[in-house]
C-alpha cells in the first residue's frame, strides 16, 4: 500500500481540465450517462480485498469486468469433464456487489486450451467436449454475463480469410465456429449476447473484412451472433477515422462491437481520446474495455504505458481519464439515443434489424443471395447426433417473421 495514497482518493473526482464543465467525475458515471459498458479486464486475486486501492478504483471507474484468465478454457475444465467456477465466481460477486456488468471470456481458442487439446482427437470427440464445455461453463454463468467471447482469435491474419488452423478446426472442421456458436445460444438462452472477438482487425483492413463475411454467413444462415469484439492490442498513433468506419460498417449489419481488451503502448492523450471517439461516434459502439487496471500488472509488461492506472498501487493517470471524461460529456446526444435504443434489442435477435432492413433493399447484395441450410454443419440433410440442424432454441423471431429463412 502506498504509504501517501488512501485509496479512496483514487476514487475521488479528478481536476478538470476541460474548459467545459463536466457533469460526470467518474468515467463510471459518464459512461452510464451514454449507455457504454466502461470496462477493466481483472482477476480474483486483485479484488478479493475490497478496500484495497486497486479495488476501490475498480469499482468506483468501472461499469463492468471481465476476467483477464480465469474464464479461460483450461482455467474452468481441467481436467475435462471436472469443472471449476471459482475465480469466476469470485470476480462476479465482486462485480455483483458493486453493480457492474460482467463480460465471458472465453468459451472457445487455441490458447490456453491445454485440457481441450489434450483430450480432443477427431470430429466427435472434439464436438462432444466443445458441446460439454458450453452447456457447463455458459449454464452456471448464463445469467451473469452480458456478453460472451464464444470466440476469440479464430480468424486467420491477412486477408486470406478462413479460420485458424486451431486444433479445434484441424479436428472437427471450419464449422466449429458455426457449432460453439449454437451451442452457446441454446445454452445461455437469450441472456446474454454472443460474440466473436479477434486482434488486429481493429481498423478496416484484410482480416476485419474476413471476418466481417463470416459474421454476414452467419446471419445468413441463421447462425447466432450479435456482436464482433475488437481486442485493440494497440500502440500510439490510434487512427480514429479508420477505427470507426470500421465499426460503423459492423453496425450496418446489425451487429453490436465491443473494443474488449484496450490497451495503448505508450499512449498519449491523443490516443485515447481517438480511440474513445472512434467509440462514440457509433451507436452499436456499445463496450470499451481496457485490458487491465495498472501497467504494473499488464500482460505486456509494466513499463507499457498502457493503460490508465500505474504503480502497483494504482495511481490514475488524470490526463488520460480527464480526456476520456470530457470525450464522454461531449458525446453527440443523437448517436447516444441510438445506443440506449440499440442496447435494449434482445440477445439473439440484434441482426433480425439488419436482416429486415437489407430485406427491404435486396440491391445490397449479400442478403439477396440463395438461403442456405439453416447449419451447414454435419453430414448434408442428416440430423446430426448433437442436433445443430434443428432450430436454435430459444428460436429466433426472424424465423417466423421474415419468411427468408428456409424451414
Ligand atoms: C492474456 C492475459 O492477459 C495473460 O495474463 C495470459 O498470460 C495470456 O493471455 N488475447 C486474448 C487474451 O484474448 O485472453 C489474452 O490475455 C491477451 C491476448
Amino acid at each position: 500500500m502506498n504509504r501517501h495514497l488512501h485509496p479512496a482518493l483514487l476514487a475521488l473526482p479528478l481536476f478538470v481540465s476541460s474548459p467545459w464543465a463536466q457533469t460526470a467525475t467518474t468515467l463510471r458515471d459518464a459512461a452510464d450517462a451514454i449507455g457504454l459498458n466502461f470496462g477493466l479486464a481483472t482477476n480474483s486475486y486483485q479484488v478479493s480485498n475490497a478496500s484495497s486501492a486497486y479495488a476501490v478504483a475498480a469499482k468506483a471507474q468501472f461499469n463492468l469486468a471481465v476476467c483477464e484468465n480465469e474464464m479461460k478454457f483450461e482455467s474452468t475444465e481441467n481436467p475435462i469433464g471436472k469443472f471449476n467456477y471459482s475465480g469466476g465466481d469470485q470476480v462476479y460477486a465482486f462485480v455483483s456487489a458493486n453493480k457492474m456488468k460482467m463480460r465471458g471470456h472465453n468459451f472457445v481458442w487455441g490458447g490456453q486450451s491445454s485440457s481441450a487439446q489434450a483430450a480432443v482427437h477427431d470430429r466427435a470427440s472434439g464436438l462432444s467436449i466443445l458441446k460439454t464445455h458450453i452447456d457447463s461453463v455458459g449454464g452456471h454463468f448464463k445469467t451473469k454475463i452480458l456478453e460472451w467471447d464464444v470466440l476469440n482469435e479464430i480468424t486467420n491474419d491477412g486477408g486470406s480469410g478462413g479460420l485458424k488452423g486451431i486444433f479445434w478446426k484441424t479436428n472437427i472442421g471450419d464449422d466449429y465456429a458455426d457449432s460453439a456458436l449454437v451451442f452457446s445460444r441454446r445454452a445461455i438462452g437469450n441472456n446474454g449476447y454472443l460474440y466473436s472477438n479477434d486482434y488486429s482487425a481493429d481498423g478496416v483492413n484484410a482480416k476485419s473484412t474476413s471476418i466481417l463475411n463470416m459474421a454476414k454467413t452467419w446471419i445468413q444462415k441463421g447462425v447466432p451472433i450479435d456482436g464482433i469484439g475488437f481486442q485493440c492490442h494497440l500502440s500510439t498513433g490510434i487512427n480514429k477515422a479508420d477505427i470507426s468506419a470500421n465499426i460503423k460498417r459492423f453496425g450496418d449489419i446489425g451487429l453490436r462491437v465491443s473494443l474488449t481488451e484496450i490497451d495503448i503502448k505508450q499512449a498519449t492523450t491523443a490516443d485515447w481520446t481517438a480511440l474513445m471517439g472512434a467509440c462514440l461516434e457509433n451507436y452499436n459502439c456499445v463496450s470499451f474495455v481496457t485490458w487491465g487496471l495498472t501497467d504494473a500488472s499488464s500482460w505486456i509488461g509494466s513499463t507499457c504505458g498502457c493503460l490508465l492506472y500505474n504503480g502497483s498501487t494504482p495511481v490514475p493517470k488524470t490526463d488520460f481519464i480527464n480526456a476520456l471524461l470530457d470525450a464522454m460529456a461531449h458525446a453527440d446526444p443523437a448517436v447516444t439515443a441510438k445506443r440506449k435504443e440499440f442496447i435494449q434489442r434482445t440477445p439473439g435477435t440484434t441482426a433480425l434489424y439488419a436482416r429486415s432492413a437489407a430485406f427491404r433493399t435486396p440491391s445490397s447484395g449479400w442478403l439477396g443471395a440463395a438461403a442456405v441450410p439453416l447449419f451447414s454443419n454435419g453430414p448434408k440433410g442428416a440430423v446430426d447426433i448433437l442436433g445443430r440442424n434443428q432450430p436454435v432454441a430459444p428460436r429466433s423471431p426472424w424465423a417466423a417473421g421474415l419468411g427468408i429463412l428456409p424451414q
